[in-house]
């Protein structure tokens, strides 16, 4: 297994093959952060219109900071899961009022926002400012249990740093941001759950699973 090889096809399969979704049009860390929180409990397909119509009305960091709740919460109707964007109105008023409206860009300042968990906090940092840091969700883990023959329990809460430390080891130093994407990418649109399409995957030549016909028993997730 070679990190630079793998590195490489990743990313240049994502350069080819990334969606134009429109969280990607700029580094916007503001940006990055809604759709970010958007997307940890809804579809990208969902997101896209919400995404559009929240930007448009909250443009801005200080946009977002200085609005009406209520006119928050309507902007969020149809999404659920409110405490999500209560809780990003109250960490984007702290940016605006303790760091003159700039995100933070290091790991303990950002992880002090409210609602910014480990993977809202380096997917963030890696999208929006280039910071080598893991951005780790069930789709990612998916793909990784499976490169790199993974078996523990991903339902388990410990699980996730065992997949935070491979993402360190594997991170390409020179374009993290595209690293991370792609592998959310992959996910969403080879790695998937149920088949996998390994035949056409640009990291099958890297991918332990995929070599011992294991795909499908990966990842393990232990029914409660
Ligand atoms: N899912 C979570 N974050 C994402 C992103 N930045 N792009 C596409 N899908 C995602």
């Amino acid at each position: 297994f070679s990190i630079l090889d793998f590195q490489r096809d990743l990313v240049d399969w994502y350069k080819m093959n990334q969606r134009d979704l429109p969280w990607r049009a700029d580094q916007d860390p503001y940006k990055v952060w809604v759709s970010e929180i958007m997307l940890q409990q809804t579809r990208v397909d969902t997101v896209i219109p919400y995404f559009n119509r929240f930007l448009g009305l909250f443009p801005t960091l200080e946009a977002l900071a200085e609005a009406d709740e209520e006119k928050v919460l309507k902007a969020w109707e149809g999404l659920g899961y409110y405490s999500r964007v209560r809780n990003l109105q109250t960490a984007v008023k702290a940016v605006a009022e303790q760091y003159g409206g700039r995100v933070p860009d290091t790991p303990d300042e950002i992880s002090k926002l409210k609602g910014v968990g480990p993977y809202t906090a380096g997917a963030i940092l890696s999208i929006a400012y280039g910071v080598p840091e893991p951005a780790v969700d069930g789709n990612v883990m998916r793909v990784l249990s499976r490169i790199l023959l993974i078996e523990e329990d991903i339902g388990k809460p410990k699980t996730r740093t065992l997949f935070e430390k491979a993402v360190r080891e594997l991170i390409s130093k020179e374009d993290p941001s595209s690293f991370n994407q792609a592998l959310m990418e992959l996910g969403a649109l080879i790695c998937t759950p149920k088949s996998p399409a390994c035949l056409i995957c640009p990291v099958h030549d890297h991918c332990r699973a995929f070599e011992q016909g294991r795909q499908r028993e990966l990842p393990v997730k232990e029914k409660k």
